[in-house]
């Protein structure tokens, strides 16, 4: 078996202990992928597996095999960003940048789940497509932290794009 990282496939490693972050950073040099706190409580290291977002600190490498997973380097380029990532530079999404790529991660996880008809703790109609609120964005993007504080930005990015992509 083997992890599809960002379309190329790779050996999951003989040891079972490598957390799939550490496998991206330290084996592949994928260092687009952060490390924040490492134990669950920041999202940084937010990938998606299966188009899915998981905590890579929290993920076993091994746990990936057989699957996809896309990390911030997988989604977009300098030359071709993804349209998360256009938005998050016109909205001022972010200041140092270092929680940049687990938002946006996280971010298009996030629309895929709502798009999906996934309600979250907030959705007041879970028998409804969600209405896409600011208050619905912030609840699905509160396990990503940004110690710059620009959330009001990463919202506002998020937002653009969900209306870019609404039928
Ligand atoms: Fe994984 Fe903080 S580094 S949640
Ligand atoms: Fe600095 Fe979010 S932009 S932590």
């Amino acid at each position: 078996m083997a992890i599809r990282i960002n379309g190329t496939e790779v050996a999951a490693p003989e040891d079972a202990r490598v957390s799939l972050l550490d496998l991206l950073r330290e084996r592949l040099g994928l260092t687009g992928t952060k490390v924040g706190c490492n134990q669950g409580a920041c999202g940084a290291c937010t990938v998606l597996v299966d188009g899915a977002r998981v905590l890579s600190c929290l993920t076993l490498a091994v746990q990936a095999d057989g699957r996809s997973v896309t990390t911030i380097e997988g989604l977009g380029s300098a030359e071709a960003p993804h349209p998360l990532q256009a938005a998050f530079i016109e909205h001022d999404g972010f200041q140092c940048g270092y929680c940049t790529p687990g938002q946006i991660c996280a971010a298009e996880a996030m629309l895929r789940e709502i798009a999906a008809g996934v309600p979250s703790y907030v959705t007041a109609n879970l028998t409804a497509p969600a209405e896409l609120s600011r208050e619905e964005v912030r609840e699905r993007m509160s396990g990503n932290l940004c110690r710059c504080g620009a959330h009001n930005g990463i919202i506002e990015a998020i937002l653009q794009v969900a209306q870019e992509r609404a039928p």
